[in-house]
């Protein structure tokens, strides 16, 4: 199932507005799409210790999993801004460990989701494979959707 770009993105700017970030101020939404056309998204939550916070990425990705998902992702879409204005923002990509935790479920089904990062007047749309090129996954070590 083809996933509408537009529609993502907004999914994660509406995801935002539920990040924890006291600490930053910097509110992060990211939405995965799957192929049977669910939407799972997720938002940064912060810790007073800081190197704890949690991206928006993983946090989604975890709830996904959580929900039984092992694959099938097909694209993903993260947003930032400050609270109250999700569009305003500048333009983020997932982090390096964000890349390698969407490559984990992203593998785990096969599929080489297509990432589509907004904020202020940008917009990118790029593979995770070329986020996170000749990435470690569950691929190298040969296991296939079942996880
Ligand atoms: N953050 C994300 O949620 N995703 C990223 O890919 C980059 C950074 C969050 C972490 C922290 O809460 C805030 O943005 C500032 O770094």
């Amino acid at each position: 199932m083809s996933v509408d770009r537009d529609t993502l993105l907004q999914a994660a700017r509406d995801a935002s507005a539920r990040a924890y970030a006291p600490y930053s101020g910097f509110h992060v939404g990211a939405a995965l799409a799957f192929a049977d056309g669910t939407v799972v998204t997720g938002a940064n939550v912060e810790n007073a210790s800081y190197g704890l916070s949690l991206c928006a990425e993983t946090v989604a990705v975890a709830a996904a999993m959580n929900e039984g998902r092992r694959g099938g992702l097909v694209a993903v879409a993260v947003t930032a801004g400050k609270p109250g204005e999700p569009a305003a923002g500048s333009m983020v990509t997932p982090c390096g460990r964000c890349r390698q935790v969407l490559t984990e479920l992203a593998q785990m089904g096969g599929t080489d989701p297509l990432v589509w990062c907004a904020g202020g007047n940008d917009l990118r749309e790029m593979r995770l494979s070329e986020l996170l090129p000749l990435a470690f996954g569950p691929q190298t070590i040969g296991q296939g959707p079942a996880g």
